[in-house]
């Protein structure tokens, strides 16, 4: 049965105080705490079976290549891919994209090419598909979103053309928590031969993610929100279009042979995942797919529509103090939830709740155009996951309530805070 209870038992993180509260983790959508699992393996491959991998005939090199190899497997199980070849380490979502955006359009983008992106990309699903239409003189547009946060679907039709090269959008929104219609996009792309990249930072770790079922041609996503550790990640791809990129990093281990005027690259994923490894990221990030897989994506996408529900509602009973961005239906969207207290700072509420103990994100979250789009300086993010409960929404809701009474010494000028989130 699910637990959260439980599940928190496993969290060493979750158990200690912050300013003399207990810790109310709700920075998810940034990063998750780690279960005692994913530590204890990460350390014991540390301290019985850690060398480099594929080069070594010693015993330790094999025993690390091993459990390297078999971390690609349980990826592979993890989103249902055809094959564990089709599984490329990464170090985030960030570098997935920019290998797939370089990888494959420096060599197949020309000039007058389309990219339609969204104005719901996080920066790292938007930079990387500017900057290499700069390169290659291709121009990027953009699917607008109506005032709920849902993408205007009817604008896809106009925006793809026969000049569309590559779609890539957000899975899941990282600030609206927007669940986007993969199939309806990819069905439209692919009738004009366009790629899908498909960026599930914000889905894989929250949903049952099925790649046969969702079409797209790619599909990034980062270790480090999904309870493994930071610098593990993934870009999979379809092998046969996968045969088509060419490695954007090069070096060590992504060839099988080089001559003085001749380049033979390594069979997948090895192509693509250049120089030494995160090898004991890879092993951490496996140990989390199982824990998850453990537990069940339906069990923990369930809880977090429960959460959402319980919360929007709670919001509804502070007298239109809180401004929500974002679907309200709960089916609709992630953990995610995107606020502002009406005439404070987002910055200034995001300190205030850490006096409590309350951990949420202030800032844009790496999203500057979407903010810009619904015309806000920066939300509050409360996101959630599996270990968070209802106990903790109470909470969360009970310190709004004494912000909100405090928000007349509370609303003087914010405190200067650069960081603008991830
Ligand atoms: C939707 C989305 N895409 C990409 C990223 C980038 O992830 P990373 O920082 O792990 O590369 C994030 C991080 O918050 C995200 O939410």
């Amino acid at each position: 049965m699910f637990d959260p209870e439980e599940i928190r038992k496993d969290f060493p993180a979750l158990s200690r105080l912050v300013n003399n509260k207990k810790i109310v983790y709700f920075d998810n959508a940034a990063s998750t705490q780690k279960p005692i699992q994913v530590i204890r393996v990460m350390q014991e491959f540390y301290e019985k079976h850690y060398a480099n991998v594929h080069r070594g005939l010693h015993t330790l090199s094999q025993e690390a290549s091993k459990m390297y190899e078999e971390a690609h497997e349980i990826l592979a199980k993890f989103i249902n891919a055809y094959s564990w070849r089709e599984i490329i380490f990464v170090s985030n979502t960030t570098e997935a994209i920019n290998t797939i955006a370089y990888g494959w359009g420096l060599w197949n983008l020309n000039e007058g090419d389309e990219i339609v992106i969204t104005v719901m990309d996080h920066h790292s699903n938007m930079l990387p598909w500017r900057i290499i239409a700069q390169i290659k003189r291709a121009k990027v547009k953009y699917i607008d979103i109506t005032d709920e946060g849902y993408l205007k679907y009817d604008q896809l039709a106009e925006l793809v053309t026969g000049k569309t090269k590559v779609v890539a959008f957000p899975i899941a929104s990282n600030v609206l928590g927007t669940i986007n219609d993969a199939r309806k996009i990819v069905k439209i792309a692919h009738e004009v031969g366009a790629i899908v990249v498909a960026d599930g930072a914000q889905s894989v770790p929250h949903m049952s993610t099925n790649v046969r079922e969702l079409g797209v041609d790619f599909l990034a996503f980062s270790g480090h929100k999904m309870l493994g550790p930071t610098g593990s990640g993934v870009l999979w791809g379809k092998e046969d279009i996968l045969e088509d990129v060419k490695p954007f990093k090069v070096g060590g281990d992504t060839i099988i042979d080089v001559t003085l005027d001749s380049i033979v690259w390594h069979e997948l994923p090895w192509r693509f995942e250049a120089g030494t490894p995160n090898i004991a990221e890879g092993v951490g990030l496996a140990e989390a797919a199982k824990y998850l897989m453990k537990i069940g994506m339906e069990n923990i996408r369930e809880h977090e529509i429960e959460l959402v529900r319980y919360t929007l509602k709670r919001f509804e009973e502070l007298g239109g103090e809180i401004e929500y961005y974002g679907p309200r239906n709960p089916i609709d969207k992630t953990g995610v939830l995107a606020f502002n207290v009406k005439g404070l700072n987002h910055h200034t509420v995001g300190a205030a709740l850490d006096m409590f103990g309350i951990a949420v994100r202030t800032g844009m979250h790496c999203a500057h155009p979407l903010h810009r789009r619904l015309g806000l300086e920066g939300t509050v993010r409360a996101s959630y996951y599996l270990y968070n409960t209802f106990e903790e929404i109470d909470y969360f809701i009970e310190s709004l309530e004494k912000i909100i009474l405090l928000k007349k010494s509370l609303s003087g000028p914010p405190t200067e805070i650069i960081c603008t989130g991830t």
